[in-house]
């Protein structure tokens, strides 16, 4: 009684009315990995969206590219019974979640979800054939950044075969530009390393990374694959150790290095930074990947609350918001993404996006449309772990490119 007599009071005050003023009990934390400029500012919208709606945001950032440090803190809040309301989880990491039984189904508000979502998208979404994760948008992660300066100051033009880079590398170092800005985390190394996998063609990034075919995993094509990577190496600054990607963009962004090997999460630190493509910056396809699109779709999860078998009104209105066309705009102008949603207007998106959704149309028609592994997108924890602890020993140590393909096909048994 006390409280409706307070809400009643602050509804003829015009403060808080109806459902809303029911809703505003509701706190819902977020454990999410989104803190850079970009990231935080997309994030920003949601919170924003929610407040709007009578919801208490509490925000669990967990600093870390990639979620790796994320993806700990979950855990333990899941083991000591303090789930949180939401989580940033994406890919196979889904199932696993949803098959510990701790998820909550969100079918309620995705009636209309199946017939705005690519089917390969859709699927990732479903556990035991409910859904249980909202898509907020996809990331292409074949890109190669480019300070335009940099560019016309070396005198190079934008490569699209791996010749052609080494060339516009090359002329950097000779006109005195660090040639590549990279930074020094495990999933960046794996992030350069499936870029350069791509380049053999979608059809062996799928044997390899997808089926995780032994015999691709250890053709002399792979061999290569790891020749390639140590040769952009030699273009890398003696800094890296430990930075982070952010960091490595705005080496990009402030012309302190040319090039950047990044996801297009990459492309909001730039838009973050008041940067034009075209004008200060050029968005490249990684070189000999044009055909191709290794997607990334960032989702949040739905943790069962006090035991509760069913999504609180606070997770259906979170899931719900993710989805609307409205949200899904504002959240990839800033983020670097495109929609996940199909429909939503590109109008208002630079050519950078507009390049990512003519791209995605090809590449799906094509075959060409392939899950990122570094992003968690095409294999469970385990082996992409194993994988990606073969690609960083080798990246920061003299290991030459057979040895690391023994490794690598012996990682992509781990279960
Ligand atoms: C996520 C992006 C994020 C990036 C850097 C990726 O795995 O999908 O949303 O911006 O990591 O943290």
């Amino acid at each position: 009684m006390k409280f409706r007599a307070i809400m009643g009071a602050l509804c003829a005050a015009g403060l808080m009315c109806g459902v809303s003023a029911v809703q505003a009990a509701e706190s819902i934390e977020v454990l999410h990995w989104w803190t850079s400029g970009g990231e935080s500012k997309a994030v920003g919208v949601l919170k924003d969206d929610m407040t709007k709606q009578g919801y208490t945001w509490k925000d669990f950032a967990v600093a870390g590219g990639a979620g790796a440090a994320a993806m700990t803190a979950l855990k333990t809040q899941v083991i000591s019974g303090n789930a949180p309301s939401a989580a940033q989880i994406k890919g196979p990491l889904i199932q696993d979640w949803a098959s510990q039984g701790v998820l909550v189904p969100i079918d309620s508000v995705a009636g209309d979800w199946k017939k705005n979502l690519p089917p390969e998208i859709d699927k990732i979404m479903h556990a035991d054939g409910h859904y249980v994760a909202a898509p907020f948008s996809v990331h292409r992660v074949n890109w190669l950044y480019i300070n335009k300066a940099a560019l016309d100051k070396a005198g190079g033009k934008v490569p699209t075969t791996w010749p052609e880079f080494f060339a516009v590398a090359d002329k950097m170092k000779a006109a005195g530009i660090q040639p590549i800005a990279m930074g020094g985390q495990p999933w960046q190394d794996l992030t350069l390393w499936e870029d350069v996998v791509l380049s053999q063609g979608a059809d062996f990034y799928k044997k390899a990374l997808v089926d995780l075919d032994e015999k691709t995993l250890t053709s002399e094509k792979m061999v290569g694959v790891f020749d390639t990577v140590r040769k952009i190496q030699g273009y890398f600054d003696a800094g890296r150790t430990g930075r982070d990607w952010n960091l490595a963009t705005a080496m990009v962004i402030n012309g302190k290095a040319g090039m950047q090997f990044m996801g297009d999460w990459a492309k909001g630190e730039f838009t973050n930074a008041g940067k034009k493509s075209g004008t200060d910056y050029i968005c490249a396809v990684v070189p000999n990947t044009d055909k191709a699109y290794t997607f990334n779709v960032d989702s949040f999860v739905f943790f069962q609350q006090k035991g509760q078998k069913a999504a609180t009104p606070g997770q259906l209105a979170l899931a719900k918001t993710i989805m609307s066309p409205q949200f899904q705009e504002q959240f990839s102008l800033y983020k670097g993404s495109i929609p996940v949603r199909l429909g939503v207007p590109m109008d208002k998106f630079d050519d950078c996006a507009k390049k990512s959704y003519a791209d995605e149309q090809v590449a799906i028609k094509a075959g060409g449309y392939v899950p990122s592994l570094a992003h968690g997108m095409a294999q469970p924890d385990a082996a992409a772990g194993a994988i990606s602890d073969v690609v960083t020993k080798f990246m920061n140590s003299q290991e030459d490119s057979k040895t690391a393909v023994q490794a690598l096909a012996k990682a992509a048994k781990t279960k």
